[in-house]
């Protein structure tokens, strides 16, 4: 007598896992409690007091986190690799092995005293897709590829090292850690020696698509779930120095002092002055600053601090700089000391996104029901890098209260997962229509 095999056995047998290729995608939807579930597991490295995390590209609660996300690519079938600059990627093969890659994903590192949500949300989200893509059986027609990048807050590291631009100068700055870029690059698996093996090809990659929290307070106000992002603003940094004369604070008359740090605070009130005279939506900052040698009975001989300034025009950011310099040589003739600045080499470029893959973003948001706003990042992203190589698009979803670079940095976890949903449905559109 024939006996019948069950169809669940031939398929347990079979060599290779059977896809549904023609499966209705547009009804894939992202799981939010599995991503919930996710952020949480991740904010367990680095775990700040106050609710968040300090998970500083390089530190140890960075490579603790990257083996976790690490194990949940292993675990999804991606085939994973390190590259030189310690960017992770998870490959999944396509039906076409010559197509280029679909690239997508974010980062996992932190700024100190950070939230759960910066970067975490982006590459939760992108590895979302390919749980999806696994659980429907659904093989594209390009290669997918997640990829962490390394030390984005430190200067978008790893992303300048896919584009071929991070230099040897880089590589010998400190980053918060204590190590310098190089070392910490080595620290997490990198090779800094071989970096040139990082850079990809435009030929390679068809698309790059990043999901971001806002980190401002826009879509939430305007009860909008979805942001499709026209453009990363650009960030030039540089290290402003100080120098006056070191004297005692008892004996030296107010009229004799030559006090850096004096100087520096009228610099400081400057640049928020000068960033809000000009119209636009440029901005200024001074996030760091130390008074030498710091002692409240000597007059400040020498103060060291920061200058950042964003725009999404390269010549705005120029036409700040250039009012901070003019204001800086007046505060140094009126206060008896001299003022510089050294630019760091962390500048990023302002990028549009790509305009196909704005509407691809948009009418996939569209399509899930949800409602979309055309805005512009502030945040830096590793996006604005890729940008100069491939098509970029970036979606956003709400953060509540507009925080970010914060403990108390929040999204929802139906927003998180209405992101996520629009990041899969963009990537399927793309893999079907292509560019
Ligand atoms: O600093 C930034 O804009 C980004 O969050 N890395
Ligand atoms: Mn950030
Ligand atoms: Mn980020």
């Amino acid at each position: 007598m024939r006996k019948e095999i069950p169809i669940v056995s031939l398929l347990l047998v079979l060599p290779v896992p059977v896809f549904c290729i023609g499966a209705d995608w547009k009804n894939f939807r992202a799981d939010a409690n599995r991503m919930e579930k996710r952020i949480q597991e991740l904010s367990a490295f680095g775990a700040n007091p106050e609710g968040g995390v300090s998970r500083i590209a390089f530190s140890d609660a960075d490579v603790e986190g990257r083996k976790y996300i690490r194990s949940l690519m292993e675990r999804a079938g991606l085939k994973v690799r390190v590259d030189a600059a310690g960017n992770i990627i998870g490959h999944r093969e396509g039906r076409d092995p010559n197509l280029p890659v679909i690239l997508f994903g974010s980062h996992i590192d932190s700024v100190p005293h950070g939230g759960n949500y910066d970067g975490d949300v982006g590459v939760l989200g992108a590895l979302e897709c390919i749980e999806i893509l696994n659980q429907q059986n659904f093989l594209t027609a390009h290669p997918l590829e997640v990829i962490v990048f390394s030390d984005e807050e430190g200067g978008l590291t790893g992303s300048r090292a896919v584009v071929g631009e991070l230099s040897q100068e880089a590589l010998q700055l400190k980053s918060h850690s204590g190590k310098t870029i190089g070392e910490g690059i080595r620290f997490i698996g990198g090779d800094p020696d071989n970096l040139q093996s990082a850079k990809r090809n435009s030929s390679e990659i068809l698309a790059y698509l990043e999901l971001h929290i806002e980190q401002g307070g826009i879509l939430e106000a305007e009860k909008i779930n979805i942001g499709v992002v026209e453009g990363i603003v650009g960030i030039n940094l540089w290290n402003v120095s100080v120098l006056g004369l070191a004297n005692h604070a008892g004996t030296t008359p107010m009229d004799q002092r030559r006090d850096a740090l004096l100087a520096a605070a009228k610099l400081v009130d400057s640049v928020n002055h000068i960033a809000r005279s000009i119209p636009g939506r440029q901005v200024a900052t001074v996030g760091t600053i130390q008074a030498e040698p710091g002692a409240p009975n000597v007059i400040p001989g020498k103060v060291v601090m920061s200058l950042e300034i964003r725009d999404l025009e390269k010549s705005k950011i120029d036409l700040v700089f250039e009012k901070v310099k003019k204001s800086a040589e007046k505060i140094a003739a009126d206060t008896g000391t001299t003022i510089s600045f050294a630019a760091l080499d962390v500048t990023a470029v302002p990028a549009p996104t790509d305009q196909r893959l704005r509407k691809v973003i948009q009418e996939a948001a569209t399509g899930l029901g949800l409602t979309t706003k055309l805005m512009p990042s502030g945040a830096g992203h590793d996006a604005q890098d890729l940008a100069r190589i491939v098509p970029i698009g970036m979606i956003f979803v709400p953060s509540v209260g507009g925080i970010s670079h914060s403990p108390k940095e929040f999204t929802t976890p139906p927003d998180i997962a209405n992101g996520a949903s629009v990041l899969m449905q963009a990537i399927l559109e793309v893999d079907d229509k292509g560019l």
